[in-house]
């Protein structure tokens, strides 16, 4: 294919289950633009060569989802700033012969909670965030930019937890399970980015009686829609909102990069998705 043609991929390992085609597909019908949008599954051995080669592959560039990453942000030639704070890339485009990188999760998260509970950061003060992996870094961020002053890191794994409060600051503390009935008094939010939830894993388990009814609570789990946590939030009257606007608005930036118009994420937009994930739900 030639260096011009309009196309992209996100590249993972296994890939099969991505959405990411449906979102991009809908935008290019949408807008009317002749380009195209692939699934890649990569093997980890031939991840670089295949990320270099982007262009003779026909793509403008692509998304990289687990467990690529962390790879992706060491090939850049020029990150953002946002991919150098978190040292991870998911949105990948050239510029001339300089490969870009961007990581979109923290505005994916942020986006998500701005649609669908309004003035969230209002008075944002406490927060607990469930869990210590890759995208437990990109919330923490998102919750100090929207002002949390005090962010607790409750994780299996309590060094995990200790290592994203040593790398994001004074106000984020590592915390075990055994310390989250403590942790959800006063809090303003709760944030699971655990798997623990999604289809096929176990539930995530947890007392929510300690937690204020004011708080917001959100998962980044988004198969199901509404999670055993959300659910059991709902129920006791806390305001909730569900994942599946994080993965929409990430995806945002990259379509603009790529195919030169930025596209909105529409009512219509969520509810092909939606639809998709009750389908493999029900
Ligand atoms: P991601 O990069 O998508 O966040 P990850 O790095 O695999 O994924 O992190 C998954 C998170 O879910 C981790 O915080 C993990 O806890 P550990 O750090 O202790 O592994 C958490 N998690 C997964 N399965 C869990 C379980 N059965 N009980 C408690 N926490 C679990």
């Amino acid at each position: 294919m030639s260096e011009n043609s309009l196309g992209a991929c996100v590249i993972g390992h296994p890939i099969a289950h991505s959405r990411s085609p449906m979102i991009h597909g809908y935008w290019l019908k949408q807008l009317g633009l002749a380009g195209h949008y692939n699934r890649e599954d990569i093997l980890p051995e031939h991840f670089a060569g295949f990320v270099r080669a982007l262009r003779e592959h026909g793509y403008k560039g692509c998304n990289v989802t687990l467990p690529y990453k962390e790879a992706a942000f060491h090939l850049l030639d020029r990150a953002t700033p946002r991919a150098q704070q978190l040292q991870v890339a998911n949105t990948l485009w050239f510029e001339g012969d300089i490969l870009c990188g961007d990581n979109t999760d923290v505005e994916g998260f942020v986006a998500n909670l701005d649609e669908r509970a309004p003035h969230w950061d209002k008075d944002l003060k406490k927060a607990v965030v469930l869990g210590a992996g890759g995208a437990a870094a990109s919330i923490i961020v998102g919750l100090q930019e929207r002002g949390a002053s005090e962010i607790y890191v409750v994780n299996r794994t309590f060094e995990k937890a200790e290592i994203l409060a040593k790398r994001f600051g004074a106000n984020v503390h590592p915390a075990h399970w055994s310390d989250l009935s403590e942790c959800l008094k006063n809090s303003d939010i709760l944030v699971n980015t655990t798997s623990l939830g999604m289809k096929g894993q176990s539930e995530l388990e947890i007392n929510l009686d300690p937690l204020p009814l004011t708080a917001l609570v959100t998962d980044i789990v988004y198969v199901p829609l509404e999670t055993g946590l959300l659910r059991q939030a709902k129920q006791r009257g806390n305001p909730i909102a569900d994942g599946l606007g994080m993965l929409l608005y990430q995806a945002v930036p990259g379509f603009e990069h790529w195919f030169g118009q930025r596209p909105i994420v529409t009512k219509e937009l969520r509810r092909l998705i939606e639809d998709n994930i009750r389908g493999v739900t029900a």
